[in-house]
């Protein structure tokens, strides 16, 4: 069954509906008080290299928001926001087809796992045992290895209010022990919030730290720079790091330093400053130590983009967040709407254990067991000045 464009109403309005409305299947639908409808609707979007099927899932709801999301690596394609006329603007980087996803080198919109963010030298022990996983940064691992989450079929199941993805890693795959059963479910709260919560089991011992590498722009995807925007980060330490991006394993104060978010400042404001770390990772590149520490829901950052007044606060109950900067983003890529990527486009808020936690001893610990279970929320809510 298709809807029709003016039964979809305000909610569906924009580029989801418009692409897909031949295809489109809507799959699960509640009126809102707004009268616009919130619902998910899907279609095929592309095939993997070795032929199957990539879905895209449109989730909205009912107030203005949307999300697209594709099950080849849980990506978040497109999120829109609206503005202040109600009209819905695309906050985040992304590619307009499939084949770009497939090596989607700067992990636009990904989910991350075995392990977000780094392992030094590519290993870890773990009950006395020496576990390699591939180096695919330097003399590290990143994001998981060289064939991550982010580049795995997750297979999709709608859930009341949201989507949800389950990927199953194979006990070895990218080096890492035990099967790991990870079920991502992305959806939209009332207040224009994406809300993703994490779940995740094991039959082995291992390390897990998944999240996602949403790129932002507040301003809208493409249209320019992030240095204006303010950001604040509810964190009195960060974790310096070496050359590697490894975390040295002590716990710094922001006092005094460019890494001082606690009030806000315009990302641009110090990054050019002459401090060390700023130079070790190009700019903004480094997790902060959140002061909620883990463990319940808080909010972690808030960020304001001046020129729309649009604002994004990420809350989670993990405890640390990666502020990267898109330091490695060149002008090479190119995105929706043939936007090229500079760098410094786009932000990410990487809600995270610590890097290198496996290796350091003194970050929480990142081991599952069997019986245990993984279980965390991260919520990017926007709103509007
Ligand atoms: C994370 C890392 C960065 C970079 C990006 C992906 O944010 O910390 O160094 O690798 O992912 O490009």
């Amino acid at each position: 069954m298709l809807i029709n464009r003016r039964q979809a109403g305000a909610a569906l309005a924009g580029l989801a509906l418009a692409a897909c409305e031949k295809k489109a299947e809507p799959t699960a639908e509640t009126k809102s008080d707004t009268g616009a409808k919130a619902g998910i609707m899907k279609h095929e979007w592309g095939k993997t290299p070795d032929g199957q099927t990539v879905e895209m899932y449109m989730l909205s709801n009912g107030k203005g928001m949307s999300a697209d999301i594709i099950t080849w690596g849980g990506i978040v394609t497109a999120l829109k926001v609206p503005d202040k006329s109600g009209t819905p603007v695309d906050v985040v980087l992304g590619f307009e087809s499939f084949d770009p996803y497939v090596k989607n080198p700067a992990y636009f919109g990904a989910l991350i796992g075995r392990y977000g963010n780094r392992i030094g030298h590519a290993q870890f022990k773990l009950d006395g045992k020496t576990y390699t996983v591939p180096k695919n940064d330097g003399d590290n691992s990143l994001h998981g290895g060289k064939a991550g989450f982010n580049s795995k079929l997750w297979t999709a199941k709608e859930v009341p209010g949201g989507l949800e993805l389950t990927y199953v890693s194979k006990d070895g795959e990218e080096g890492y022990p035990g099967t790991l059963t990870a079920k991502v479910t992305y959806s939209l709260t009332d207040d224009n919030g994406l809300k993703i919560d994490y779940f995740a089991t094991t039959d082995k011992d291992t390390v897990v730290n998944l999240t996602n590498h949403t790129y932002f722009n507040l301003a809208g995807q493409g249209e320019g720079l992030i240095l204006d925007h303010e950001m604040q980060i509810m964190a009195d330490n960060f974790t310096p790091v070496d050359k590697g991006l490894i975390p040295t394993g002590k716990l710094q104060p922001v006092e005094g330093t460019p890494f001082d978010f606690r009030q806000p400042h315009a990302i641009g404001e110090r990054i050019g400053a002459d401090n060390e770390q700023l130079k070790l990772g190009k700019g903004y590149d480094h997790n902060f130590a959140l002061n909620s520490k883990g463990g319940t829901l808080a909010t972690a950052a808030k960020v304001k983009d001046p020129k729309t007044g649009r604002t994004l606060e990420v809350l989670t109950d993990q405890p640390g967040i990666q502020f990267y900067t898109g330091n490695f983003l060149d002008g090479s890529l190119t995105g929706k709407g043939g936007k090229k990527y500079p760098q410094r486009c786009a932000f990410c808020l990487e809600t995270q254990h610590f890097p290198d936690a496996p290796n350091k001893p003194e970050f929480a610990s990142t081991l599952l067991k069997p019986g245990q279970e993984y279980k965390t929320t991260t919520i990017y809510k926007f709103s509007q000045a």
